[in-house]
């Protein structure tokens, strides 16, 4: 449906929750990421699931929950280096394709996490 929502067109909630499993599964090994995440992933992960939520148009449930996201404030206590946000998003690639979220789909999403996450870096290498 042209006029809907990237939420609804990739299959709402169930599809979001498929996507954060599969990226926080890729961050629990990946040897960038670890240092900075918590051992235990769920409670980051329930988080990521009300933001992207919102972030593809669905309902606002992370503003409900957490208040005006301020993402890049959120962040400024993890050193996040160039090679952290390439670490990221490599993750977040791989799960899109584990996820099947299909094409135009797929590329979109992508896109907009990148300039999302070009925006979170607050460190040099
Ligand atoms: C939280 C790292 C990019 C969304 C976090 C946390 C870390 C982190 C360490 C704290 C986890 C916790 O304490 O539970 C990174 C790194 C990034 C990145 C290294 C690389 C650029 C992004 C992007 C988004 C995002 C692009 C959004 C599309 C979030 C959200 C939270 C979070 C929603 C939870 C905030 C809260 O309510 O506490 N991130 N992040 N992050 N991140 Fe990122």
């Amino acid at each position: 449906r042209e006029t809907g929502t990237m939420f609804e067109a990739i299959g709402g909630y169930e599809t979001i929750e498929r996507l954060v499993n599969a990226f926080y599964k890729r961050v629990a090994v990946n040897t960038e990421l670890i240092p900075i995440f918590p051992e235990d992933l769920t409670e980051t992960a329930r988080k990521q699931t009300l933001f992207l939520t919102q972030f593809f148009g669905g309902p606002s449930l992370y503003l409900e929950e957490r208040g005006h996201p301020m993402l890049r404030r959120r962040h400024l206590p993890f050193k996040i280096t160039p090679k952290r946000r390439d670490a990221w998003l490599e993750c977040m690639a791989q799960a899109l394709v584990e996820a099947e979220i299909e094409e135009p789909y797929r590329t979109a999403i992508y896109e907009k996490l990148t300039m999302t996450a070009n925006h979170m870096m607050n460190t040099p290498e």
